[in-house]
């Protein structure tokens, strides 16, 4: 498939939020913005034309979700990630972070406790707080060379009767680790000794570089899936955010039932007819446009590199194995966190997101959004450059 990723449509003229808030985040509308994670990417035009072809309809009543979108998704899962669901597992949902919030609702009481695996996506731990549960940090175990693992010793150390639920990320935002069967695995023991129901996060899980592979958490063994609640969606992987529409997959019967509940008391409904059709287009042709994006992506990750690469007394860059987010260790500037960010902001002419917004671990990291045409990606690498090369403590 032939897709140009050199230059993307303009999005200052639309009501995209990365766009629309940089006056009040950053303090001026001189800069790229990196942050929200959606790209500066065209969805693909294939959904689009489908889109356009619904809209010559003139009636947009009331619509289910066709059983048809829930197979297209079943099948892409299978073949992308080797997991298989029922279509009465599925539900759909206009947010994963709703989604979160539900699952809170259904799985845990007030003043029990939801492990979070910080640095980590903020509304996993703002949403415990919200329904008034304790947030059981258990934070990711970073070696010597700067990479994650979870720390499995913490979270055992850490669980008491109280602790009913774990939130992971899978693929992991921000530190960008797409997680081995051997770490699932230790984490999915732990969850089965102590039934422990686990919200995997798989929203990323299509935007993974080789050698690396998703293993869906659901995947690894009966018992695990039983345990499990799983999010998917196109949101990220076709650039799709706007259409709000993502699923839960849930085997186990009676935590279905408990979600299905919450579900409907706050009547998730069944999402927009474009929503609809965009996703089961997306599902059914998006194989070869997400290889290609992701020799894009790879390409803009080597761009990056190479900045930080040259500046390597300033700024340490560990490649992402998954999501186009990069996890900037800054800590060699010796900045506070707020001088950080007005470096990225004044000199640099980059709006990315604060590490310390992650949790407290996440302090002299700045996350990097590079999900960008080509032009995009070259201008803002030669203004990082242009930075770096002119810092001075
Ligand atoms: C890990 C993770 N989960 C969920 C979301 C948001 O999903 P939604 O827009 O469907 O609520 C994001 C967006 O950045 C994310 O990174």
């Amino acid at each position: 498939m032939k897709v140009d990723f050199s230059l993307s449509c303009k999005r200052e003229n639309t009501n995209a939020e990365k766009y629309v808030l940089r006056n009040r985040l950053f303090g001026t509308e001189n800069l790229i913005p990196m942050w929200v994670a959606d790209m500066d990417i065209d969805t693909p035009s294939f959904i689009l034309e489908a889109v356009q072809k619904r809209l010559q309809h003139p009636n947009f009543g009331y619509e289910e979700m066709p059983s048809s979108a829930f197979v297209a998704q079943i099948e892409w899962l299978k073949r992308h990630h080797s997991v298989t669901f029922l279509q009465e597992e599925l539900l759909y949902s206009h947010s994963v972070v709703a989604s979160i919030n539900a699952a809170i609702e259904a799985y845990s009481t007030e003043g029990d406790k939801i492990i979070v695996q910080t640095p980590v996506y903020p509304p996993f731990f703002k949403s415990v707080t919200h329904h008034n549960r304790k947030v059981l940090f258990n934070p990711l175990k970073k070696s010597e060379h700067g990479d994650y693992t979870f720390d499995i010793d913490d979270l055992v150390s850490k669980i008491d009767k109280d602790t009913k639920l774990l939130l992971l990320c899978s693929p992991h935002n921000p530190v960008g680790r797409v997680w081995k069967k051997e770490e699932l695995k230790a984490l999915g023991d732990v969850c089965l000794a102590h039934n422990i129901v686990v919200f995997s996060d798989e929203i990323h899980s299509d935007l993974v570089y080789e050698p690396h592979i998703h293993i869906p958490f659901a995947s690894l063994s009966d018992e695990v899936a039983n345990i499990t609640v799983s999010a998917y969606g196109v949101g990220k992987t076709f650039n799709l955010a706007g259409f709000a529409i993502s699923t839960v997959a849930i085997t186990n019967e009676i935590l279905r039932e408990k979600y299905k509940k919450v579900y409907n008391e706050i009547h998730f409904a069944q999402g927009t007819i474009l929503g609809h059709v965009a996703f089961e287009t997306a599902y059914m042709y998006g194989d070869s446009w997400l290889e290609v994006l992701k020799i894009h992506l790879k390409k803009n990750i080597v761009l990056l590199e190479d900045v930080c690469k040259k500046h390597n007394d300033k700024i340490s860059f560990i490649a992402p194995e998954g999501t186009y987010l990069a996890w900037l260790d800054c800590s060699k500037m010796s900045l506070s966190d707020k001088e950080l960010k007005e470096f990225f902001v004044k000199n640099a002419k980059l709006g990315l997101s604060n590490g310390v917004s992650f949790s407290k671990e996440g302090s002299a990291y700045m996350r990097l959004n590079f999900a960008v045409s080509s032009e995009i990606m070259e201008q803002a690498m030669q203004q990082l450059d242009f930075a770096l090369e002119r810092f001075q403590r």
